[in-house]
């Protein structure tokens, strides 16, 4: 059942130029397909095309029809036998998109019809050789009634239109050889936004943006921050865009965030559609960061794609790392590391820990869908931010000219890219490669040894990757670790190191490459303290006992802007064990001045001090301990958060008020960092206060942006005070309830918060008119909200929470698979948890099981996570 890695064979034929003609019809659609095939492979005589859900209407060879022993339909392909050189193949199928709710291929969404072909939906619409390595020239033709669908959108250039007989018929022509994963279609009644952009050699590009009518008020952020990371990829990675228009579609039924179809992305409308009455700040920057990540594709994916599926890491996590540096330069740099690291260090090192884990390029799958995972993404991206440290800046982008320059138009493996990057730089790779097959975190530990005499400081690092299913006895990896030594006045060191070889002075980075090794510091005249794995250079959970006078120290001066919040956080992580411990808890004079005199820094970027001051997350916390007690960690955690609050109740409200500015709203990093640190002071004080809760009342009430009526919203409901929470969401579901996207924020601050998102009031938003079991957004917004981020009712002790969610995948399991298996990450968690917890939460997985018929994407995720597959 599974695909393994090593069975790759090159395709048997090409298909140098792929003839698509669709004509919508109202039930169904008919699509005609015309190939023009190159053998490929000396003495090859069949070709495997791959088929879906599809009704066969015709077969012709070179313009005969296709007798039925010169081909063998199965189940999901087509073989096509006795073939030579060159052929013309011409298939008509029949399809129904309006009853397609896997949201994969062609399918509609409201009333316009959209696709999705990545990983393999094209094989819904047409029996095709459905696999990256096939890259041909397409011609699409799209036949529509004329007044229903006044829009008609493919990839590339628009070739013409012509409206007769009521039919309007569309061409579009995309000069880019690509693979089928990267076609598109749309058809609808959308309004368009147009802007657009000159690029560096001075073509003039069209830029539009699609959407239903109601929302043309939402597309100015989406158009700006499209015209910024076009001109950024040209200035940071020399790369420009090739086609006379670039599109963006929104959609409202859409299973992931977006895709970046040559010429014509798809986007989720959660992730393009913004105002400030409508959209968070959050939301803003998560738009910023998909838009750029999607348009950088067009190189790291599109003009360079992947071999196989088993690269998906190739495009995925390259890309994820230049939209993280897009979004650095837009906003603040630390501030991006400290998100992306919790990301990693809860999400990713949970599924690097359980079940699932697999490597950046993993060796077999069953369903691919279910291998677009923050390892492939995130940890992609650390390997690849690895790689540009140990590289520099400079080596790095010539490494990735290089890149772009000898695989254009190709369809290459990660091998290829590290290959570019040592050969651009000279330095030998081979041993990093080790990252993209090894599963699992490392952990390394740390320990030193100051010789006050001998002014040495000796640093030792010990490695050791943990065994992951199926992948046992690990080597060492190649380590940056980005590290200072601070003296007495908190100012770093000069570093003079033993084997100075291991020493990158440029970069301040220790290359660690052994199962253990010592290195020696010398000319350390006082005893220092150490910062190790600055700007979390790599991967890595460390066991590194400093003492919490030496972590407050750190916190205070660390010249890392990373390391002073993980120093926080670990500080942090003390005083939640401490309440666990003692279930008692009260700061100690120095921590209530160190905290103090952070909420009061106004020189620091307020959305880092923001970040400073928020304790790490039940799920951070989870990481830490080998047996999960989700009640102790929320219990604890609560305990701390309330003696904070306390303690610095009066320095909130300063600095709350400090904050509160009558400027008009605008999504610019300078107001958005306020709101931020504004939004969580109040948290806390309204937390301990009458005066504070009425501040976040009033705050609701006069709010003209989303971010600051969210932020009331929530810290109202979280106060467990019924009467201050109902009439609160009532008056905002009244105010909201025609604007999807903000019933969607109304659907989760209410499921994902631990006061209010019970098993009973979330099956009361199951039953909301709000809730459409169809749409993935709401599907997200209430059920994996909920299981993610309502720790304590999901972990409910009689198992009713882990019950709803399984009850949640079984319903979604054939109407869209990849949906349920989506919603199952937080069911392969079980072996972890205490063992009364841990038995309930198997059992639902067995009752799963149990039901039959399940999708390969489910199957593959419930057997794994039992240990039977
Ligand atoms: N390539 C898209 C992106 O990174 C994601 C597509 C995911 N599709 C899927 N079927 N899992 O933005
Ligand atoms: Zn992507």
């Amino acid at each position: 059942k599974a695909i393994q890695l090593s069975d790759y064979r090159a395709p048997n034929y090409q298909v140098e130029t792929t003839h698509l003609r669709f004509e919508l019809f109202n039930d169904y659609t008919i699509v005609h397909s015309k190939l023009e095939l190159v053998r490929h492979q000396a003495d090859a005589t069949s070709l495997h095309l791959d088929g879906q859900e599809l009704e066969l209407i015709s077969i012709e060879l070179d313009g005969q029809p296709l007798t039925a022993e010169r081909y063998v339909l199965g189940e999901e392909s087509m073989e096509i036998h006795g073939l030579g050189e060159r052929h013309t193949l011409a298939i008509v199928t029949r399809i129904y998109p309006a009853k397609n709710t896997a949201l994969e291929g062609l399918y509609r969404s409201g009333g316009m019809y959209c696709t999705q072909c990545e990983a393999e939906g094209f094989r819904r619409i047409t029996y095709y050789p459905d696999r990256p390595d096939v890259m041909s020239v397409f011609t699409t033709e799209i036949i529509a009634d004329a007044e229903q669908f006044p829009v008609l959108l493919s990839n590339g250039n628009p070739v013409s239109e012509t409206v007769s007989d009521g039919k309007r018929h569309a061409v579009w022509l995309d000069p880019h050889k690509k693979p089928a994963y990267l076609f598109a279609l749309v058809a609808g009644d959308l309004k368009v936004k147009e802007d657009r952009f000159t690029t560096m050699s001075g073509r003039d590009v069209v830029l539009k943006i699609f959407v239903e009518p109601q929302n043309i008020d939402k597309t100015d952020y989406a158009i700006d921050a499209l015209q910024r990371s076009m001109r950024w990829d040209e200035e940071v990675y020399g790369r420009e865009y090739d086609l006379d228009i670039f599109m963006i579609v929104a959609v409202d039924d859409f299973n992931m965030g977006a895709m970046e179809n040559k010429g014509l992305n798809v986007f989720n409308s959660s992730c393009v559609l913004a105002n400030p009455a409508t959209a968070t700040d959050a939301a803003y920057q998560r738009i910023e960061s998909i838009v750029a990540h999607e348009y950088f594709h067009n190189w790291s994916g599109n003009r360079v794609t992947c071999r196989d599926w088993f690269q998906l890491s190739l495009k995925e996590g390259f890309t994820v790392f230049r939209d993280a540096g897009f979004s650095a330069d837009m906003n603040s740099a630390t501030v991006k590391r400290v998100e992306d690291a919790k990301i990693m260090r809860t999400v990713q090192f949970a599924e690097d820990g359980g079940p699932m884990a697999h490597p950046v390029q993993p060796d077999a799958y069953i369903e691919i869908s279910n291998f677009y995972t923050v390892t492939i993404y995130e940890k992609g991206c650390e390997v690849v931010g690895m790689l540009h440290k140990i590289l520099g800046a400079e080596k790095f982008r010539k490494g990735s000219d290089l890149y772009f320059a000898r695989h254009d138009g190709q369809a290459v493996t990660i091998n290829e890219f590290v290959s570019a990057m040592q050969d651009a730089s000279g330095i030998d790779l081979t041993l990093f490669k080790r990252w993209y097959k090894q599963a699992g975190t490392p952990i390394v530990s740390a320990t030193t040894k100051y010789d006050a005499e001998a002014k040495t400081l000796s640093l030792t690092l010990r490695q050791h990757t943990p065994d992951t299913p199926k992948q046992t006895n690990k080597l060492p990896v190649w380590i940056p670790v980005q590290l200072g030594l601070l003296d007495a006045n908190g100012n770093d060191m000069a570093i003079q190191v033993e084997p100075a070889a291991a020493w990158t002075p440029e970069s301040q980075v220790l290359h660690f490459k052994e199962a253990e090794q010592t290195f020696v510091f010398s000319g350390v005249t006082t005893e220092p303290v150490v910062s190790l794995f600055r700007d979390f250079s790599a991967p890595v959970k460390v066991q590194f006992d400093q003492t919490p006078t030496d972590l407050l120290f750190l916190l205070k001066h660390d010249s890392d802007g990373f390391n002073r919040w993980d120093a926080g956080q670990r500080l942090m992580l003390h005083w939640i064990e401490q309440a666990a411990a003692t279930s008692e808890f009260s700061l100690a004079p120095t921590e209530r001045e160190a905290l103090a005199s952070l909420l009061a820094d106004t020189e620091l970027d307020a959305a880092m001090v923001a970040y400073l001051l928020t304790l790490p997350s039940e799920a951070y916390i989870s990481e830490f301990s080998d047996v999960v007690d989700p009640l102790r960690i929320h219990t604890s955690r609560e305990a701390v958060c309330q003696a904070i609050a306390v303690d610095l109740s009066a320095e909130f409200k300063d600095c709350y008020l400090r904050l509160c500015s009558s400027d008009e709203y605008a999504p610019i990093p300078a107001q958005m960092t306020a709101r931020a640190l504004k939004n969580l002071a109040l948290s806390y004080w309204a937390r301990v206060t009458d005066e504070g809760l009425e501040q976040a009342q009033q705050q609701f009430a006069s709010a003209d942006n989303m971010t600051d009526q969210m932020a009331a919203l929530i810290v109202m409901v979280n106060s467990g005070n019924e009467a201050v929470a109902a009439p609160a969401l009532t008056s905002f579901y009244q105010q909201w309830q025609t604007d999807p996207l903000v019933v969607n924020q109304w659907l989760s601050a209410q499921a994902g918060s631990s006061a209010m998102g019970t098993v009973e009031h979330v099956k009361y938003l199951l039953a909301h008119p709000a809730f459409d079991w169809r749409n993935p957004n709401k599907v997200r917004s209430v059920i994996s909200i909920f299981a993610n981020q309502s720790l304590v009712n999901f972990h409910r002790e009689d198992g009713a929470g882990y019950a709803l969610l399984a009850d949640a995948v079984i319903r979604l399991n054939s109407s869209n698979p990849q949906i349920a298996s989506r919603l199952l990450t937080p069911l392969t968690k079980w072996q972890r948890l205490v063992p009364t917890l841990s038995q309930l939460m198997k059992a639902e997985l067995q009752r799963i099981m149990h039901q039959g018929n399940l999708s390969k994407d489910v199957y593959e995720v419930v057997s794994k996570s039992l240990g039977t597959s």
